[in-house]
C-alpha cells in the first residue's frame, strides 16, 4: 500500500499509510495529524482542514470545485494551490501525494 506525507508549516512530516476508502481529510485525523481541525466533519462548511497541494500533484487531485472555492477564499493563506481535505477522495492514483498545512492551522 502507498502512502502520503503531511508537511506541518515548521516543517515536520507525518507519513501515513494511504487508505483509498477516506478522503484526505479523514486519512489525516485517523492518523493524528496536527493541524487537520476538520471542525465541521467533512461538510465543506469551515475551512480548518485546508492543505496546499504540490504542484506536480494538481492533475491527480483535480482543482477546487465552485463551493470548495467558496468556503477557501474565507481561510486565511488561500493560494492557488490550496483545496480542502475534505473534498479529495484517496485512490490509489495518490500514492506518493505530498500537502502542505498553512501557519495558521498550527
Ligand atoms: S472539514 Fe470542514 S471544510 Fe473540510
Amino acid at each position: 500500500m502507498g502512502h502520503i506525507t503531511f508537511v506541518e508549516h515548521n516543517g515536520t512530516t507525518h507519513q501515513v499509510q494511504l487508505e483509498t476508502d477516506k478522503t484526505l481529510m479523514q486519512l489525516a485525523k485517523d492518523n493524528y495529524v496536527p493541524g487537520i481541525d476538520a471542525d465541521c466533519g467533512g461538510a465543506c462548511a469551515c475551512g480548518t482542514c485546508h492543505v496546499f497541494i504540490d504542484n506536480s500533484w494538481i492533475s491527480k487531485t483535480g482543482s477546487a470545485a465552485a463551493h470548495e472555492l467558496q468556503m477557501l477564499n474565507l481561510t486565511p493563506e488561500k493560494t492557488a494551490n490550496s483545496r480542502l481535505a475534505c473534498q479529495i477522495d484517496l485512490s490509489a492514483q495518490l500514492d506518493g501525494l505530498v500537502v502542505h498545512l498553512p501557519e495558521s492551522q498550527m
